[in-house]
């Protein structure tokens, strides 16, 4: 754990034409730590996720990486320096199995060669005993080994969706963005989630920084949660601060209270 914040969002401001879908927010997420990111459709939450991963250049504003300027790195460059993220749609191969997912991603991470030249060749196994044996390993650290050898395609939703953070994770992330990783998913699926990205948090001492819809699910596991609506930071504070925010209320139910 450490005091500073690991990644900071500074005073960002970013415009779409003649839009601003954000102007001047500033968020920041510790190491170990969930952060939570809410507020209603439109507010400009993926906006801040494409920002933070470099995705996306703001007009104005820096990214800040444990006190580091990285403003001007690209995606690739931040994925280097530890920032991972998944995406509000997913985006899993459905020909390739669970844990081919897991060794392409560490092997991303390591920046070791990449493995498509391998993977289309046929009749030749692409994967080393030892990259095997550490994506083994990092599923079944998260409980979801049996899954291995199972296409994505072939799950259900939410064991796609921890797949997901898995294979970020395989990256060795020290930032892991989420954005909505709980869309879609039922209860005992969202619970299983939050139970794994609070195991992330743990075992890893990760900064997370989680975009989500469910009030309940970020409520519950974020120790500090950020509120935008329109484009702008309305209130910020732990759950229980936010439990109680007329802002957020009003965000919410489009009336005042
Ligand atoms: N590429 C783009 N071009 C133009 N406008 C965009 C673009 N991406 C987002 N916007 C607009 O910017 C604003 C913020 O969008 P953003 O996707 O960040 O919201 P969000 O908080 O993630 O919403 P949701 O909860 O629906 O996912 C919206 O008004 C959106 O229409
Ligand atoms: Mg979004």
């Amino acid at each position: 754990m450490t005091d500073r914040p690991f990644l900071e969002c500074r005073d960002i401001t970013v415009q779409f034409g003649g839009v601003r879908a954000l102007d001047a927010v500033t968020i920041t997420a510790q190491a170990g730590s969930i952060t939570g990111l809410i507020g209603p459709n439109g507010a400009g939450k993926s906006t801040m996720l494409a920002v933070a991963s470099g995705v996306l250049s703001p007009k104005s504003g820096s990214l800040l990486l444990d006190g580091e300027d990285v403003t001007h790195l690209r995606s690739h460059q931040l994925g280097r320096l530890g920032v991972a993220r998944t995406f509000q749609a997913p985006q899993l191969v459905g020909e390739m199995t669970v844990l081919e997912h897991i060794v392409l991603a560490q092997r991303i991470g390591s920046g070791g060669p990449h493995l498509l030249r391998d993977y289309l060749t046929p009749g030749r196994s692409w994967i080393r005993a030892d990259e095997l044996e550490r994506a083994s390993r990092l599923l079944s650290g998260l409980d979801i080994g049996e899954i291995a050898a199972a296409t994505p395609g072939a799950l259900p939703m939410g064991t796609r969706r921890l797949v997901e953070v898995a294979q970020a994770l395989a990256t060795r992330p020290k930032v892991l963005l989420l954005d909505e990783p709980a869309a879609g998913l039922n209860e005992a699926e969202s619970a299983g989630l939050a139970d794994l990205v609070q195991r992330v948090c743990e075992r890893f001492g990760v900064a997370v920084l989680l975009v989500e819809h469910d009030l309940e699910l970020v409520l519950g596991i974020s120790s500090n949660i950020f509120v935008i609506d329109f484009g702008r930071l309305i209130d910020q504070g732990p759950p229980e601060h936010i439990r109680q925010s007329r802002q957020v209320k009003e965000a919410y139910l489009g009336v005042g209270v």
